[in-house]
């Protein structure tokens, strides 16, 4: 029986930093009501030069440095994202090309603020089942790119990064435990992003309406909310045949520190038990548990050996629950260069355009 170990961790947030008194000056808001109504204090937005795939790229380097991999040892690469940079193609396959991951095949999902604990959860069955050794998950995005910068219910809450974590087969038990994954599209409505897709493709009237802008109903979302967070971590936990009091660390989605009182109210927890870093981000949707997670890491507050429940929710309505034994870096067993291979893998990506340009003049004419 093969075992998916959590080997390696990274994130990236952007360096421009946008506080609540920031926000202040751009839409009828204060800092005072946004950190008592949210928690959050300030959020990262992406310059110009910045996109999903990029952060990325950047989580992902950092952690195939800490799995002592090469990206051309990666079988799959799964990108989370709910501000993809194109319909298609995929994220997935921008980020596989920017690190040089010339074995992987690679794959956007779809489940917004609860894509990483989907996404986990696909690889590590993809790696259970022998079909695969490692992999790359990935939760990413730039949402500051969708945000109505004039609507205050919203402009608030969301910030832009990513965090990576590489997944890989073992013998040892351990690693990812179990995972429930829910959804009910009857509440699609709540929060949604509409324009840009086939219903809504992009016109004047589309953008005039402000059709390419999240949208949500605050207050469902945040019921919707308060009712399954407790509800999935139960429920993760029957599965994993585990107690809570097993344990260590909560990681929740970072959307509101309400929620996730609500949810240790529930839970009968103490705060102290949930990684909490929503002040600092705000919610950075499928990117805001890895994130929190290699923040908690890099604090030495997770040890090997830690159990540990991702639970999370979002827009569908998705929710689910992840259970997983922190493994903590492998030891090193041969120098990796993954910074290399990306600088080759731009070369690599020029010189396959510039075959297929030149296969095309010769054998690109069908008579
Ligand atoms: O990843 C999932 C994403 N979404 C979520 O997790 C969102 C879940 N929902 C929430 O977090 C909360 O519902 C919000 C933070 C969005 C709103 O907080 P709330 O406590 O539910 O506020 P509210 O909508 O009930 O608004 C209370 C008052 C209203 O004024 P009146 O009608 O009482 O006069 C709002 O107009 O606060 C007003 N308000 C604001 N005031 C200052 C709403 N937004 C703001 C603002 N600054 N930014």
């Amino acid at each position: 029986m093969q075992y998916a170990h959590i080997t390696g961790w990274g994130m990236a947030v952007p360096e421009s930093v946008l506080t609540n008194d920031d926000l202040s000056k751009m839409v009828e808001t204060n800092d005072a009501w946004i950190r008592e109504r949210t928690g959050i204090r300030e959020r990262r937005i992406a310059r110009e030069n910045e996109f999903s795939s990029t952060l990325a790229v950047d989580a992902s380097l950092k952690a195939l440095e800490v799995a002592n991999l090469n990206p051309n040892d990666i079988d799959l690469i799964i990108c989370s994202t709910s501000t993809p940079e194109y319909i298609f193609p995929a994220t997935a396959c921008l980020i596989q090309d920017q690190l040089g991951a010339t074995r992987a095949g690679a794959f956007d999902l779809s489940a917004a603020c609860t894509g990483f604990i989907y996404a986990l959860n696909m690889a590590a069955q993809a790696i259970r089942s022998g079909s695969i050794k490692s992999a790359l998950v990935i939760g990413t995005e730039t949402l500051s790119r969708f945000v109505n910068w004039k609507d205050r219910s919203t402009c608030i809450l969301f910030g832009d990064g990513a965090g990576a974590f590489v997944l890989q087969a073992s013998d040892n038990p351990g690693g990812v435990l179990s995972a429930v994954m829910h959804s009910d599209g009857s509440g699609g409505d709540l929060l949604s992003l509409q324009g840009g897709g086939s219903r809504y493709p992009a016109t004047e009237e589309t953008v005039h309406d402000g059709k390419h802008f999240i949208r949500m109903n605050g207050h469902e979302v945040f019921r919707f909310a308060t009712r399954v967070m407790a509800h999935a971590t139960h429920e993760v936990l029957e599965t994993a045949d585990l107690l809570l009091e097993d344990i260590r660390w909560i990681i929740p989605h970072q959307a509101n520190i309400r929620i996730i009182e609500a949810a240790a109210r529930k839970l009968k927890l103490p705060m102290e038990r949930f990684v909490i870093n929503l002040e600092r981000y705000g919610n950075t949707s499928t990117a805001s548990i890895p994130i929190a997670m290699v923040e908690a890491v890099e604090k030495g507050q997770l040890k090997p050996g830690d159990k540990i429940v991702m639970v999370g929710f979002g827009a569908g309505l998705t929710w689910g629950a992840l259970a997983a034994e922190w493994t903590g870096p492998l030891p090193p067993s041969r120098k990796v260069y993954p910074r290399q291979y990306q600088a080759a893998a731009r070369l690599r990506s020029i010189w396959l355009r510039i075959v297929r340009f030149v296969e095309g003049i010769f054998w690109g004419r069908y008579e």
